[in-house]
């Protein structure tokens, strides 16, 4: 039913704006291909992970640049009216083509729609809005993210030979849709565990908008009323290291595993150091190629080319075309595979006590 009268909504406004379905595909490519190609993209802040300003800021750029597409990379510094405000600018100044990282469904949602409108073709990038009406999303199989993260964390504590340890979890933000696929993914791996007597469940809280500061509180109240936690389910690498100050504070970093997301340089700091159990690496490059290859198809009005889009993900509303990237588990043993592949350079990991720790683990 909602599917129907949603579909129905969808012809409305393709009849309205005067756009043209081009052979069943629900990208709205027709509307924009007269206009110079210009792509908007607004990140989502600079402090819940390195990622966005290192990592996806650098690769959508090159990709732009080598593609001779203009383009517009804003950050929203996790401001939901500074948001839509940039969304508003970037329609004004006629972009054919608008990526977003959302902050919550429901200002990404206004920001969609408002484009879809003016029929501007949208791409959920990494977080998918729910309810929402991008063409595209493009990311990685965030079950699958949160799936390593359990079983990284059931590795190290069998390796440390831990018995019926109480594990604590700082789950992602509650208003991002890949937090809660995180948490789907570590606790199909913990909740048998805690089920069977294996492991006791700890305390377990969501940090709003990935706040790291936050994050260190919250952690340290749990550590306060639950002196033996033993493990640490920590949704990202900022999280993680929050957590990680918290433990050395009290003498406890490399003894209570940690896990993370992102590889960042100082989650990639804290492995080597062995106070971090695990990181997921999550190949930013390819991400922000794909969506950058959608976003130039989009906005030159074209389909995009044959095999990029590998999936659909159900946004609770309608199935959004998608491609959805592999993600991999870095730990000590592997740890050369993010610098391998270029993701992370030895001079920003290799510095101070880190450097003898690195030559090592066989980075240079
Ligand atoms: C991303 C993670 C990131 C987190 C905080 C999530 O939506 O998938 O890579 O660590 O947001 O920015």
């Amino acid at each position: 039913m909602r599917r129907g009268i949603i579909a129905l909504a969808a012809a409305g406004l393709l009849a309205v704006t005067g756009l043209t379905a081009c052979g069943g595909d629900d990208g709205d490519s027709g509307g924009t291909s007269s206009k110079k190609p210009k792509i908007g993209v607004i990140l989502p802040d600079s402090k819940s992970s390195a990622r966005w300003e290192t990592a996806d800021r650098k690769y959508l750029e090159e990709a732009f640049k080598a593609a001779g597409v203009d383009y517009d990379i804003q950050n929203a510094q996790n401001d939901k009216n500074a948001f839509q405000t940039i969304a508003d600018q970037m329609l004004t100044s006629g972009v054919t083509a608008l990526m977003i990282v959302n902050l919550d469904s429901g200002t990404g949602k206004a920001v969609l729609d408002k484009a879809k409108n003016q029929g501007v073709p949208t791409i959920d990038y990494d977080r998918l809005t729910l309810g929402g009406s991008a063409s595209y999303y493009v990311s990685f199989d965030n079950v699958a993210v949160g799936k390593l993260q359990g079983e990284g964390l059931v590795k190290c504590l069998t390796d440390m030979k831990a018995t019926k340890p109480v594990v604590a979890e700082l789950n992602g933000s509650p208003t991002d849709n890949n937090a809660t696929l995180f948490k789907e993914g570590y606790d199909s791996v913990l909740k048998p565990k805690y089920d069977s007597g294996d492991y006791v469940k700890g305390p377990d809280q969501a940090v709003p908008d990935w706040d790291n500061a936050q994050a260190g509180t919250i952690f340290e109240q749990m550590l306060t009323q639950k002196k033996d936690i033993k493990g640490v389910l920590a949704a990202n690498d900022g999280l993680g290291n929050a957590v990680i100050s918290v433990l050395k504070k009290n003498k406890l970093n490399g003894k209570v595993p940690v896990t993370g997301q992102d590889a960042t340089p100082e989650g990639i700091q804290n492995i080597l150091a062995g106070d971090q159990c695990m990181t997921v690496y999550k190949a930013v490059k390819k991400e922000a190629d794909a969506a950058s290859k959608l976003a130039i198809a989009l906005a030159t009005g074209k389909e995009p080319e044959a095999g990029l889009v590998n999936g659909k993900t159900n946004d609770t509303a309608r199935d959004v075309p998608s491609v959805l990237l592999t993600p991999q588990a870095i730990t000590k043993d592997n740890v050369k595979v993010v610098f391998d592949d270029g993701f992370l350079k030895p001079s920003e990991v290799c510095v101070g006590k880190y450097a003898s720790l690195c030559t090592k683990a066989g980075i240079s």
